[in-house]
């Protein structure tokens, strides 16, 4: 099948990224949320990332412009009928993610291509609600969208070989790799790095090391670009709380508790990079 359009489901951290990737790669993106001040949040994210690239000479303001031009925001989800494929980046909840992909079911053509870009919920589940499981997959990204190199793709019980082919090739055009990975609670790379980022929690809670020296050890200990806590800071302790949550609840296994450190910052609405403090804080670059 051929793509031309791509629809993206949430103008955030990772909704944003995944649109800028896809209009870089030539593709009309039409990016959906809920509300306008998300959707021109979300934007103005990718205008400065395209500005930067631009001053850095990484490419032509005319190029920067027409990647612009072709991004479209919206918070119609009727709009998405027009799309191709449509990667939903909604935040990890199950319900919610549900409940828009029954919307998108009523709204989109049969041959339309549903991917969710979820961190680790079952892609099945998330299927099974609409008339399409065969033509439904997961390709999960990873942040910052615009530089990681990786998107995993997971197959579904019933993900068809079409669609396996038609993201496979999607992750190429948006200049990056895949891996395949069969379905299982966080699939392949967070169901071996959320755990490391929990245990750096329970490191850092128990007093065995200070942050700083958490995240220095990892970093020169064994060559990490960032360390734990400031890469959990640079996910969302949100986003990262429900992951390890999803691990835990669906293996039932006690290796997996979240640490009750995340649960408290997450309490106390200290989100990481995103609010300006996580495990750092980070006030004064905002
Ligand atoms: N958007 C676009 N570009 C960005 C960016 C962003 N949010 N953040 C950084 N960059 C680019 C910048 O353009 C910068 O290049 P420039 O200086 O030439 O403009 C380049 O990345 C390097 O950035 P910095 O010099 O500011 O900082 P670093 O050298 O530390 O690199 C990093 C930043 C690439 C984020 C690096 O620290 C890194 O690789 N960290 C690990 C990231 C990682 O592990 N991600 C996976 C998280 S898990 C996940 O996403 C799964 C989910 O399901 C939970």
């Amino acid at each position: 099948m051929v793509i031309s359009t791509v629809g993206v489901i949430g103008a955030g951290i990772m909704g944003s990224g995944i649109a800028q990737v896809a209009a870089r790669a030539g593709y009309s993106v039409i990016m959906r949320d809920i509300s306008d001040s998300f959707v021109s949040r979300g934007l103005g994210v990718i205008r400065k990332n395209i500005d930067r690239d631009v001053q850095k000479n990484r490419m032509t303001r005319e190029d920067g412009d027409s990647i612009l031009r072709r991004l479209t925001g919206t918070t119609d989800i009727g709009d998405l009928a027009r799309c191709d494929i449509v990667i939903e980046a909604a935040v990890e909840q199950m319900e919610l993610k549900k409940k828009i992909y029954i919307e998108m079911d009523s709204v989109c053509p049969p041959e339309v291509i549903f991917a969710s870009n979820t961190s680790g919920l079952s892609i099945t589940e998330m299927a099974a609600v609409t008339k399409r499981a065969n033509r439904f997959i997961g390709m999960h990204f990873f942040n910052p969208v615009p530089v990681m190199k990786l998107v995993e793709l997971i197959k579904g019980a019933e993900t068809d070989g079409d669609t396996l082919l038609a993201a496979t090739d999607l992750v190429e055009k948006f200049g990056k790799q895949s891996i395949m990975v069969n379905e299982a609670p966080l699939f392949a790379v967070n169901r071996i790095l959320v755990p490391m980022l929990n245990e750096a929690m329970f490191v850092l809670m128990e007093g065995v090391a200070s942050a700083a020296d958490i995240d220095k050890g990892m970093m020169l200990g064994a060559n990490h670009p960032i360390g734990p806590l400031a890469l959990s800071d640079l996910v969302g302790l949100d986003t990262l709380l429900m992951v390890v949550e999803t691990l835990y609840n669906e293996t039932g296994d006690s290796k997996y508790r979240p640490c009750p450190l995340l649960r408290k910052l997450v309490r106390a609405g200290h989100l990481g990079r995103k609010t300006g403090r996580g495990f750092y804080d980070y006030s004064e670059a905002k």
